[in-house]
């Protein structure tokens, strides 16, 4: 989108979104809805179509306004349901490509989703802003701290709207938490604890290498990742248990949860210290790499935040398989993407607070993410989730990958963008990637 246009549409949005639409009935604010100004008009391509880049893609095309003109995927498999897919909702087939590069290539595209495997994100972004486009990418951020710092800075550089996917940041039952705790009822909070037990994440039986599927460019599959013959395990979806393209569950929920944590507690920059403890504990036979138990120890002034994830089972804490709960003296707050409640400390008279009884999510949270990119990709303003606020719970997920991988007690070094205390975690902060693929400078 050239900037004349970005310049109209920021003026149509203000005019349809004040005074003017205020006078409509609903039943003319439907219509309106339905049939959209030209100017309203964005383009997205989507690059990794399989799984959560074609949800994301679904609930753009709830938008009004929003066309998809292509989507690019390494698999002919995904690739051609997905198009078939998107002809069906929109009457429009949209041009497919399996190198995203050429999808970056296309002038009438202006905003992409990156839905592909986390060890991806950093050059589908980069190269995406280069082009001039605006992007939502899947979370975590990227596969390594340095990455994320990178992707940062492209953002800032090309002047681009990034939001990334922790649409928990968009859900009305998050902000209610988020307001609760921030009102000072539940006192003084000295703990955090987040977790996360899910059967995915223990992997799946060890079977044999095998020729690489039809109309799968697995070298693109790869990518910056170390040259290796295919795998099933390590494949679709199945990736996220090995370090080459994902960081196991403490990743994977990691960001979404650890990001509660983060915005409920104002926390700014980096923990004192961090200690991480687990293993491979859940039994042998299965193909993952990534600790199927895990706990990480993230020291403040005043609190804890605690990290804790067990793969092969699904049972957790206050009957919820994940969540997060904060520890206050006058009473316990639980969530999980469903509900919250609140426990008050002591009881009648001695209650120190009132008890919250559950209270129940509108599950509208990603279409309001995505809603609030396509705004902010109109009105240039900074979206909820931007790539800071990505930045930030990526970090804090993989210092926790990190203290678990080395063993050793870590304390950050901000100005250096580094530990101050181990050579052997420093090494884990930057991929070395795959000629002839390089990681971007900038
Ligand atoms: N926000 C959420 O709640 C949420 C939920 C699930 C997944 N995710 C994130 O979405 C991302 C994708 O996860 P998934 O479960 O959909 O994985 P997936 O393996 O099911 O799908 C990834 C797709 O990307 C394609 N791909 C891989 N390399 C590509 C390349 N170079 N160019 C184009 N396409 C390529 C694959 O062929 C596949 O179709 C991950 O980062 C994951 O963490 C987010």
């Amino acid at each position: 989108m050239n900037s004349t246009r970005r310049t109209f549409l920021k003026q149509s949005l203000v005019t349809t979104s004040g005074a003017g639409l205020a006078a409509l009935l609903p039943g003319q604010l439907w219509a309106a809805e339905q049939q959209p100004a030209a100017s309203d008009k964005l383009v997205v391509g989507l690059i990794g179509c399989k799984n959560m880049g074609w949800s994301n893609l679904d609930d753009f095309l709830k938008v009004p306004g929003v066309e998809c003109a292509a989507l690019s995927d390494i698999d002919d498999e995904w690739l051609n349901k997905r198009a078939a897919d998107v002809q069906e909702r929109t009457g429009k087939k949209p041009k497919l490509f399996k190198d995203f590069r050429k999808l970056l290539e296309q002038k009438d595209i202006d905003a992409v989703i990156v839905g592909t495997p986390d060890h991806w994100h950093c050059l589908n972004m980069v190269y995406a802003c280069q082009a001039g486009k605006d992007v939502y990418v899947e979370k975590p951020l990227a596969n390594s701290i340095a990455e994320c710092d990178i992707m940062v800075r492209a953002a800032r550089k090309y002047n681009r709207i990034v939001q990334v996917g922790q649409q928990q940041r968009s859900d009305n039952l998050w902000r209610d938490v988020i307001n609760f705790v921030h009102s000072g009822k539940l006192g003084k909070i000295r703990r955090v604890k987040v977790w996360a037990n899910f059967n995915y994440a223990a992997g799946q039986p060890i079977a044999p290498d095998e020729p690489v599927p039809q109309g799968v460019d697995f070298d693109m599959w790869l990518g910056p990742a170390p040259a290796r013959s295919f795998n099933r395990n390590r494949f679709h979806g199945l990736w996220r248990m090995f370090w080459d393209y994902g960081g196991g569950l403490m990743t994977d929920w990691g960001v979404h949860l650890l990001d509660m944590a983060l915005w409920a507690m104002n926390i700014q920059g980096a923990p004192k210290a961090t200690i991480g403890m687990g293993g491979l504990f859940a039994g042998e036979g299965n193909a993952v790499e990534t600790a199927d138990t895990q706990n990480v120890l993230y020291q403040f002034d005043d609190f804890t935040l605690e990290w804790e994830h067990n793969a092969g089972i699904q049972t957790g804490p206050n009957g919820r398989i994940y969540g997060i709960t904060f520890v206050g003296s006058n009473g316990t707050l639980w969530a999980d993407r469903d509900t919250w409640e609140v426990i008050a400390e002591g009881w009648g008279e001695n209650a120190r607070m009132q008890t919250v009884p559950q209270q129940k999510s509108d599950g509208q949270g990603h279409l309001n993410h995505v809603r609030n990119f396509v705004e902010c990709v109109k009105t240039r303003q900074t979206p909820v989730c931007d790539v800071q606020v990505g930045y930030d719970a990526a970090f804090y997920a993989h210092i926790g990958n990190i203290a678990y991988r080395t063993g050793e007690t870590l304390v950050w070094d901000e100005t250096k963008k580094q530990f101050s205390n181990s050579p052997a975690a420093n090494k884990l902060l930057t991929p070395v990637y795959r000629a002839p693929w390089e990681l971007p400078r900038l």
